[in-house]
């Protein structure tokens, strides 16, 4: 009976605001969420079973067999600067699939430090040319870029891809300002490429390809993120309660998902996350869709499928997502020149999600309309538009930096 309620306010979009865009607080039987007892035990709860079953797919939760090995520790790395920890991770045990969590510490900083965790797209050997890395054995995608080309043969990687991400990852300014770093990279996680499902952690599960709400790209990467704060909790120098969780364009969307469905993350950042990211799909504006599920058909459960071509008139939309990460604090970041991610249509979801900060006693975003490129507005949800292209650049980083300096650093 409830489905069939729920049903019926999904189809005639009752409990749609005056924008068209689902109301956050008003749940799929019509009742209005007024506290945040409601928010927490109806709301939030009604919504993870809706992007789960309907977009992102199952995930595992935290697997019984999942064994950590420290295969590395110098307290010396990066000319003393930095303790780098290596851990490999075996999800679902050993022999099996494995991802490496690369960590760098500050040594200057005393006591359990704030951290900024991340999946990387090449290798961790890409985001610094610090020889210690352990070489992925995974494989890599042949960059576009010739200078990186070098690097990369039949999808492997070479010594000379060392550090050819590094403009991507400030590890020297974190470490200076007193946050740790870790990563690791995503196709230890899924299958980036065919044969879709079948190498990294997500391949640990194969039963949970077979319904249409399967454990897609993006809900593993965010699962995997998951597992790597598991991991972190276990080490004494990291404040595990002050993890940020980081993404960039398709990590992105991972990022933003894991912060959604694991309230141990301190904070989010979605950088350029766009389409099955912070974007809204209501607008009609940059990448929809049809084109996701068609040129990333791994990405998302076999379910979100029935919504190809109906971006406007669906039922449910990403300021969801992201009021799931309410009452912790999250930056939506955009560029001009990315088009495909809607700039426009971030700022737009973040901002609808306000409600659910306020109730829950948060600060909302403090910029009433689309700021101007290079403006950064940081409440207890932040954005900015920066010039350019789809990036993550060092002024991406300087705001980021700052965002943590006020909610992770001043804890
Ligand atoms: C493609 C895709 C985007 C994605 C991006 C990326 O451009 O269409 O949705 O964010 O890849 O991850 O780099």
């Amino acid at each position: 009976m409830l489905r069939i309620i729920a049903t019926f306010f999904l189809l005639v979009g009752a409990w749609a605001r005056a924008d068209g865009l689902p109301d956050p607080l008003v749940a799929l039987d019509g009742t209005k969420i007024t506290t945040p007892e409601q928010w927490r035990e109806k709301r939030r709860p009604e919504l993870l079973e809706l992007f789960s079953r309907e977009m992102y797919g199952r995930s595992p939760g935290r697997p019984q067999k999942l064994v950590s090995e420290v295969f590395d520790r110098d307290d010396k790395a990066l000319d003393g600067k930095a303790t780098r920890i290596q851990i490999a991770i075996y999800p679902g045990g050993k022999p099996g699939p494995r991802m490496d969590l690369l960590v760098y510490l500050p040594n200057q900083t005393k006591g359990p430090v704030p951290t900024i965790l991340g999946l990387n797209f090449s290798g961790n050997h890409t985001i610094h040319a610090d020889r210690g890395i352990r070489m992925t054995d995974s494989w890599v995608e042949e960059p576009k870029n010739s200078v990186e080309q070098a690097g990369v043969k039949d999808h492997h990687a070479t010594e000379e891809s060392r550090g050819t991400n590094a403009k991507m990852w400030p590890v020297d300014e974190m470490l200076a300002r007193g946050y740790a770093l870790a990563t690791m990279y995503r196709e230890d996680v899924c299958a980036d490429h065919t044969p879709y499902f079948a190498s990294g952690a997500q391949s640990a599960f194969p039963e949970l390809q077979q319904s249409e709400d399967n454990f897609g790209c993006i809900a593993a990467w965010a699962w995997s993120l998951s597992r790597a704060l598991d991991v972190l909790e276990k080490e004494p120098t990291i404040d595990a309660k002050r993890v940020a969780v980081f993404g960039f364009s398709r990590l992105g969307k991972a990022a933003l998902w894991a912060g959604a469905t694991d309230e141990r993350f301190a904070m989010v950042i979605s950088n350029e996350s766009g389409a099955g990211g912070a974007k809204l799909f209501r607008r009609g504006v940059g990448e929809n869709i049809t084109r996701l599920n068609t040129v990333f058909p791994h990405w998302f459960a076999r379910s979100f499928r029935k919504y190809n071509d109906k971006d406007i008139e669906l039922p449910f939309d990403q300021h969801l997502v992201i009021s799931l990460v309410a009452p912790r604090p999250i930056y939506v970041a955009s560029a001009t020149g990315d088009k495909g991610s809607d700039p426009e249509g971030e700022f737009t979801a973040a901002k609808a999600a306000e409600p659910v900060f306020k109730l829950l006693g948060a600060e909302g975003l403090p910029a009433d309309t689309w700021p101007a490129a290079g403006i950064s507005a940081q409440g207890g949800i932040a954005y900015h538009v920066r010039p350019g292209k789809h990036d993550v650049t060092d002024f991406d980083w300087q705001q980021y930096l700052e965002f943590c300096d006020k909610h992770l650093k001043a804890r």
